[in-house]
């Protein structure tokens, strides 16, 4: 009993490890601009879930408005168009979430402190007005400071933005943002925190692992700046029918049409091929295997009876799914044996 428990601790109870002791190094942003706080999380079998939390347990920050983003991969976070009230200490929290226990452990502060910038919201046109009134030879002098406002002006703000997306690997993204102001906001991209490229449009021909991050997107005329913020996970998947695989069973009728669908994970995209026991089936007449990978069977006659397997392969490796086409006459054979019986016994019912 004793040994089970231990076993039982060490199994639910040591695999997340506590933060490293080490000071975290203090921030320093204008607001207006972006931040990112890394999370580094400790050692941890399974995966983790990441929360942070502003300057007190449980003050839990809260990622609905937008401005925040919580990396549920590296646990980071991310704050587009920081405002002075962010300024504190922000401590990545982590939690393993076993079947029975879960586990929590967090960081040291991460200091954050956000400078007001008095140019962010720049006036355009200013105007004093200075009147002079002289009474009995002493003169004041006083005036009044008109702003105003160029209505033709605007800070930019998203059309449209771009989401935290999954992609295959070797496959296009093309991630695009657009924004209004005046005058015309300049678009750019960041990767990580590094700018990357200019221009509202983000296309990577054949992504690589290491495309992998958070993208912002940043619009700014001189009036403002706004970021937008996304996740880019690239996946490699080996071929794996286990969620989606071929259907069991599939009935046909006789002279009918059958479709049977191959759509196992994988990434980068496998090429699909279908057998019918060791015959490789390629287009003819009655039989079509399409681009996507799907079997279609047209004048489906009993002879076409059997197992289907799908064979799927990219370079991590290959997998297969069997299904069976069963086919059913039309009519099935004993019917016409019922109607002739119930015809007799009819006629016989009449005549006796
Ligand atoms: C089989 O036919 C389909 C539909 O006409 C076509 O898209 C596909 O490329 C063909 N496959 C082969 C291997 O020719
Ligand atoms: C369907 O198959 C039968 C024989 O199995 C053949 O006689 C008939 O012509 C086929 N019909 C079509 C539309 O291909
Ligand atoms: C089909 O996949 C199974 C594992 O799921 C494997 O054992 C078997 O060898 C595969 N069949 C062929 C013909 O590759």
């Amino acid at each position: 009993m004793f040994v089970y428990f231990i076993i039982f601790s060490c199994l639910f109870f040591s695999d997340l490890h506590d933060f490293p002791p080490d000071e975290r190094s203090p921030q320093t942003v204008y607001e207006g601009a972006g931040a990112t706080l890394t999370c580094h999380p400790p050692s941890h079998y399974p995966t983790l879930s990441y929360r942070w939390f502003f300057n007190e347990f449980p003050n839990f920050v809260q990622t609905t408005d937008g401005r925040w983003f919580i990396s549920q991969v590296t646990g980071n976070l991310y704050i587009a168009t920081a405002e002075v009230k962010d300024s504190g200490n922000y401590f990545c929290f982590t939690t393993n979430n076993m079947e029975i226990s879960t586990k929590s452990v967090f960081s040291r502060a991460n200091p954050l402190t956000v400078l007001s910038d008095a140019h962010y919201h720049s006036v355009v046109f200013s105007l004093v007005v200075f009147r002079m009134i002289c009474k009995c030879g002493l003169c004041t002098v006083s005036g009044i400071l008109i702003t105003i406002n160029n209505f033709l002006i605007a800070q930019p703000e998203w059309l449209h933005v771009m989401s935290d997306s999954e992609v295959e690997i070797s496959s296009e993204l093309r991630w695009s943002c657009a924004s209004a102001g005046k005058p015309r906001p300049s678009v750019r991209w960041l990767r990580n925190g590094q700018s990357i490229i200019n221009g509202g449009l983000l296309k990577i021909s054949h992504l690589a692992l290491e495309d992998s991050g958070m993208y912002q997107c940043v619009a700014e005329n001189k009036h403002g700046t706004i970021y937008s913020n996304a996740e880019l996970r690239v996946q490699v998947l080996a071929p794996d029918f286990r969620q989606n695989p071929v259907r069991r069973l599939v009935p046909a009728a006789r002279g009918g049409q059958v479709m049977m669908e191959c759509k196992p994970r994988a990434a980068p995209k496998p090429t699909l091929f279908w057998s019918r026991g060791t015959e490789l089936l390629t287009n003819n007449s009655r039989v079509t295997v399409t681009p996507d990978g799907n079997l279609w069977i047209t004048n489906i006659s009993r002879a076409d009876e059997g197992k289907y397997t799908c064979f799927a392969e990219n370079y991590l490796g290959k997998a297969n799914s069997t299904g069976h086409l069963s086919v059913r006459g039309m009519l099935s054979p004993q019917l016409p044996l019922l109607l002739t019986c119930n015809i007799l016994l009819h006629l016989w019912e009449r005549t006796s």
